[in-house]
């Protein structure tokens, strides 16, 4: 018997503390770089975000979404069979957070394991998934959660704490004989993984005082992507995506990319030769949520009626490393 997994329900999780542009504005202003706030919102259209209270973890963000994806699934948590958790802001370097939210949800038939790339974290975990429900007869109920906190990671006296947000997004996949999950792509170029991340604590380096004090425990952007990276590699993501996939532009509903930078969805999505229209986009209400973006923006979108039964969905991640991820799937 064929089996294709199935995406059954979605749900998000955005903290209560709103905090605007001009809130930061005001921090680095006071720290004498006014300007850079109003450039970074200008440059990427994101206007505010939300963080979490200070003494939560990664996996008390994605509970809430996973309580309620699993909720509208109509599934308990012992109903689950696997947890698959796309994160790069984890509660702790090891052991995985999907482990700790298996515990906190008491999804106690659950294996579980994280995936780490990034933001490109949830599509590759909705392919793992995917993949897993199709070869095994005894993986039926899968949860796939993305989620990030990246914000309390960062130095808050450095400017590009504008982008974090916290936030966690949520699906449910199942087993069915429709087809559901359709194809995944990715691409990624390793000679980029200095440029963004956090570069003391693992075994590289791991934490010092010395590291601690010169920031190296935090996350940092050393040195921006070429627009390039996204602006040509999404589209050659999905182009090859579409080609071994069997589907044109034309036939695809959404695209929803990483949620980053606004402008940067307008250039893929003419690369792509879908109409920017079938962007969803939620930066500029949640600003960057990283390896949750994407699964916010699922269920974002068929909130507000964007995406319904019977669509063709494509999502691309970009993660920083950088890696990219793409899947296709219809929704049934
Ligand atoms: C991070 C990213 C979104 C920033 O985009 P951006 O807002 O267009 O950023 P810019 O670097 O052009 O910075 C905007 C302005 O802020 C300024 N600025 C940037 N960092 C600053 C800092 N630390 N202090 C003061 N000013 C700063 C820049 O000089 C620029 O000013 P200008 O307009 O006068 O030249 C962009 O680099 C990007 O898209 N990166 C890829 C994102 C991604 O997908 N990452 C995953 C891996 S691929």
């Amino acid at each position: 018997m064929t089996r294709t997994a199935h995406i059954i329900s979605t749900a998000r999780y955005l903290p209560q503390r709103k905090v605007s542009n001009g809130e930061l504005t005001e921090r680095f202003a006071a720290l004498g770089i006014p300007d850079v706030i109003d450039k970074f919102g200008t440059s990427t259209g994101i206007t505010q975000r939300f963080y979490a209270p200070d003494d939560w973890a990664t996996s008390d963000l994605a509970l809430p979404a996973a309580k309620e994806a699993l909720r509208r699934a109509c599934l308990r948590p012992e109903d689950l069979d696997l947890i698959v958790f796309g994160t790069d802001s984890p509660d702790y370097l090891t052991p995985d957070t999907s482990v700790v939210l298996q515990y906190k949800l008491g999804a106690k038939n659950a294996g579980t394991f994280d995936v780490g790339c990034a933001c490109a974290s949830f599509p590759t975990a909705i392919a793992l998934a995917a993949g897993l429900i199709a070869t095994n007869a005894g993986i039926k109920n899968v949860l796939v959660v993305g989620a990030y906190m990246m914000r309390k990671l960062s130095d808050p006296n450095d400017p590009v704490c504008f982008f974090y947000g916290d936030g966690a997004g949520a699906a449910v996949l199942t087993s069915g004989s429709l087809q559901g999950f359709i194809g995944a792509a990715m691409q990624a170029d390793g000679a980029y993984h200095a440029h963004w991340g956090i570069y003391s604590g693992g075994t590289f380096e791991p934490a010092s005082a010395a590291s601690i004090k010169a920031g190296r425990t935090q996350v940092r952007l050393v040195k921006p992507y070429p627009p390039e990276v996204n602006h040509e590699g999404w589209p050659r993501l999905f182009k090859r995506l579409a080609a071994e996939n069997e589907f044109t532009p034309d036939d695809v509903d959404q695209i929803l990319f990483t949620q980053v930078r606004k402008p940067s969805i307008a250039i893929a999505a003419q690369g792509c030769g879908v109409p920017v229209e079938k962007c969803h986009t939620i930066m500029e209400k949640y600003g960057y949520t990283g390896s949750a973006c994407i699964a916010m923006a699922l269920d974002d979108a068929i909130e507000v009626g964007k995406i319904k039964r019977g669509d063709l969905v494509v999502m691309i991640g970009s993660g920083v490393g950088y890696n990219q991820s793409a899947v296709a799937l219809r929704m049934t």
